[in-house]
C-alpha cells in the first residue's frame, strides 16, 4: 500500500518512513528541505535497504499538490507531518505559520475530499492543552487558549480536521498529540538535525556536549516542581514513529470508533530538565556546562501524559527509557559531527 509521508525528510517524518517501510508499506516522501537535507533519504536506504518515492516540492503551491493527487491516484493513507515548528519564529512570522501550517492542510484535506475514502493523520502537539489543570493529562483535558500562532496552528488544525470529516464520512482521521519527541534512530543514521540554534533542550544538550554551544540556560529552578526545573515527557522518537503505523494501520483496516479521532503520545512519565541533563551526563561519561538563568515567558510548569487511550485502543506503548533516548541521541550527535 502507498503511503504520502509529507515532511517524511524531516525528524519525525524521517523515523516514521523507517518504520512504514520495515512494516512493508510502499512510501512516497513530499518535503521541500526547508528544514531537512536530501542525505536522509540515504540515511533511511541505508536503514531499511528501501528508498522511498521522493518528490521534492513546496506544499503550499496548490497547483502542485493537485498535480501530486493526479500522478499518485493509489495512495492509501496520508501522514502529515510538514509544517514549521519554532514557537519563537511562530510570534514573529504569524502569517508564514499560518499558511504553512494551516494552508497547507486544507489544501491536502481538499485534495482527499476527492477521493471514495481516505485515511489521514495528523501531527498535532500537546501544547494545546497548556498548562493542564491535572496530570497526567488525557485526551479529555480541556484545550487551553493557545500562547503562540504555533499553537494555535496545531488547535485550528484540529478543528480543520474535525469540521471535514463531520461533512465527508468517507474521511477518516486521527490526529496524534505528541509529547516531547527525542532520540535518534539506533544505527545512527537519521536523527534530529536542527538548522540554527536549536529550539529544543535536547539539541541543545548535545551540541552543547560536543563543544558547539557554550553553555545550555535552564530557565528557572524556581517552579513549584521537586527540583524547581520544568518537567516534560520526553518519547523516545522511534517509539514515536511506531504509533503513526499503529494509528495508520486502525484506519485501513476500519478498526476506528469515529471518523476523528485524537491520541496523546507520550511514556506517561515526566522528567525535569535536571534529570535530563543528568541522564546525559551518565550516557555520556561527561559533565554538561550549564546555568540556571531566569524563567521564559510561556513555558508550563509541567506537562506528561495518560497514555492509557493510546496503550489500549492503539495496542502501543513507548517503551525506551530516558537513558536509551539520551544515548541515541548523543550517538548520533557524535555521528553527525565526524562524518
Ligand atoms: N519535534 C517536536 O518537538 C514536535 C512536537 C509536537 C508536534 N510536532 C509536529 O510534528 C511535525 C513534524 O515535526 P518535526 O520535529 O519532524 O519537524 P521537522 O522540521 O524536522 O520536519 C518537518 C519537515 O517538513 C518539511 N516541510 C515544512 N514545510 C513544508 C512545505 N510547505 N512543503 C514541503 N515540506 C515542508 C521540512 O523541510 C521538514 O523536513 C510538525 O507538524 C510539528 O509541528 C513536533
Amino acid at each position: 500500500m502507498k503511503i504520502l509521508v509529507t515532511g517524511g525528510l524531516g525528524f519525525i517524518g524521517s523515523h516514521t518512513v523507517v518504520e512504514l517501510q520495515n512494516e512493508g508499506f510502499e512510501v512516497v516522501v513530499v518535503d521541500n528541505l526547508s528544514n531537512s537535507s536530501l542525505d536522509v533519504l540515504d540515511g533511511i536506504e541505508a536503514i531499511t535497504d528501501k528508498r522511498p518515492i521522493f518528490e521534492e516540492f513546496d506544499l503550499r503551491e496548490k497547483p502542485k499538490v493537485e498535480s501530486f493527487f493526479q500522478k499518485y491516484q493509489d495512495i492509501a493513507g496520508v501522514i502529515h507531518f510538514a509544517a514549521s515548528k519554532a514557537v519563537g519564529e511562530s510570534v514573529e512570522k504569524p502569517l508564514l505559520y499560518y499558511e504553512n501550517n494551516l494552508g497547507v492542510l486544507v489544501y491536502i484535506l481538499q485534495e482527499l475530499k476527492k477521493k471514495q475514502r481516505a485515511n489521514f493523520i495528523f501531527s498535532s502537539s500537546c501544547t494545546v492543552y497548556g498548562q493542564a489543570d491535572q496530570m497526567p493529562i488525557t485526551e479529555e483535558s480541556p484545550v487551553k487558549p493557545a500562547e503562540s500562532p504555533y499553537g494555535n496552528t496545531k488547535q485550528v488544525g484540529e478543528e480543520i480536521i474535525k469540521d471535514s470529516c463531520k461533512v465527508n464520512p468517507q474521511l477518516k482521521a486521527i490526529a496524534l498529540r505528541y509529547f516531547n519527541p527525542i532520540g535518534a534512530h539506533a544505527s545512527g543514521k537519521i536523527g534530529e538535525l536542527p538548522i540554527g540554534v536549536p529550539q529544543n533542550l535536547v539539541p541543545f544538550i548535545t551540541q552543547t556536549g560536543m563543544g558547539l554551544r557554550e553553555q545550555l540556560s535552564v530557565f528557572g529552578d524556581d517552579y513549584p516542581t521537586e527540583d524547581g526545573t520544568c518537567i516534560r515527557d520526553y518519547i523516545h522518537v522511534v517509539d514515536l514513529a511506531k504509533a503513526h503505523v499503529a494509528a495508520l494501520q486502525r484506519l485501513l483496516k476500519d478498526k476506528n470508533e469515529a471518523n476523528y479521532e485524537v491520541f496523546n503520545l507520550g511514556t506517561g512519565k515526566g522528567s525535569s530538565v535536571l534529570e535530563v541533563i543528568r541522564s546525559f551526563e551518565r550516557v555520556s561519561g561527561q559533565k554538561l556546562n550549564y546555568k540556571i538563568v531566569d524563567r521564559r515567558p510561556g513555558d508550563v510548569v509541567q506537562a506528561y501524559a495518560d497514555t492509557t487511550k493510546a496503550n489500549k485502543v492503539l495496542g502501543w506503548k513507548a517503551i525506551s527509557t530516558l537513558d536509551e533516548a539520551m544515548e541515541s541521541a548523543w550517538e548520533w550527535e557524535k555521528n553527525v559531527r565526524t562524518r
